[in-house]
């Protein structure tokens, strides 16, 4: 059993999880994640560790509520404990010093590049931090961000801000602009947004990291539930990443394979909430 020490919404339908689980602090590596289940009829649900606190021995997460299992989660309290959490799982992401980087997050994803930002940053890294949210108030951890980037784009679509438009869009400009300064990039969020991300950094030949977010299982290369093919090789997310080159990741299988269960999915979230809450 963990400990959940807080759970906090921190836009609507996006929380956040600490929970306390020592070994995990202790280790993990920013663009690994953990496997948490809600309760014991739940899945068990891959998330990216956002944050941690290695002296109090909690790890932080931060999740979209799309299921009935992130619903559950989304329902814990302070004090309250969950069955199964286990990881650090994947790998970590390379980090080294490689001049101006660029750090892409959208909806979960913003609090899962945070680490991996923050690392480059420490790393002696020019940081440029885009964030792409639909409006200015479901950007979440701007003082964290603004004390690890260099500068942050936020490309929105409420004309509070000066980055119109989706992000491949705003992407493009900023690397025109840039004149060639952007070594590599680094994305987190949604399959779209990453796909987007890649296609708008491969004419311009910057090597484009995405963090995968296939159906998972049990996280460690078993079951196959995060198969993917990347340059024409299977690969496991899970334990080959979950972080990959996304100029050769095979995209559409991966779309395709995400929606495996979109009808269940909604099934199941409506019957649950119908029964927990008539
Ligand atoms: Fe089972 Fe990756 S989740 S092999």
């Amino acid at each position: 059993m963990a400990r959940i020490v807080k759970r906090e919404r921190l836009v609507p339908n996006i929380h956040c999880l600490e929970i306390e689980a020592p070994e995990i602090a202790r280790k993990c590596q920013p663009g690994q994640f953990i496997i948490i289940m809600p309760d014991e009829f739940g899945e068990r649900i891959p998330l990216t560790v956002a944050d941690w606190d290695r002296q109090k021995g909690t790890v932080t997460c931060v999740f979209l509520i799309v299921g009935t299992s992130t619903r559950k989660l989304s329902l814990l309290q302070s004090g309250d404990e969950v069955p199964v959490v286990v990881g650090p799982l994947g790998r970590a992401v390379e980090i080294k010093k490689l001049g101006t980087v660029m750090c892409i997050g959208g909806c979960y994803g913003i609090g899962a590049i945070y680490p991996v930002a923050r690392a480059l940053k420490e790393a002696g890294n020019k940081v440029l931090t885009l964030i792409d949210v639909k409006a200015d108030y479901l950007f979440y951890w701007k003082d964290k961000f603004a004390q690890i980037s260099d500068k942050i784009f936020i490309s929105s679509r409420d004309y509070i801000h000066d980055c119109q438009g989706y992000v491949p869009r705003v992407l493009k400009k900023i690397i025109k602009e840039s004149r060639q300064e952007i070594k590599r990039v680094y994305s987190s969020g949604c399959t779209y947004l990453m796909y987007t991300c890649a296609q708008a950094t491969k004419p311009a030949g910057i090597k484009t990291l995405v963090s995968l977010n296939p159906i998972m299982v049990d996280g460690t290369g078993m079951c196959g539930a995060c198969r993917i093919t990347v340059d024409g090789q299977t690969k496991f997310a899970c334990v080959d990443g979950p972080d990959f080159d996304g100029h050769l990741v095979d995209w559409d299988e991966l779309f395709a394979r995400r929606k495996s269960y979109f009808d269940e999915e909604i099934q199941s979230l409506c019957y649950w909430e119908k029964k927990t809450f008539p």
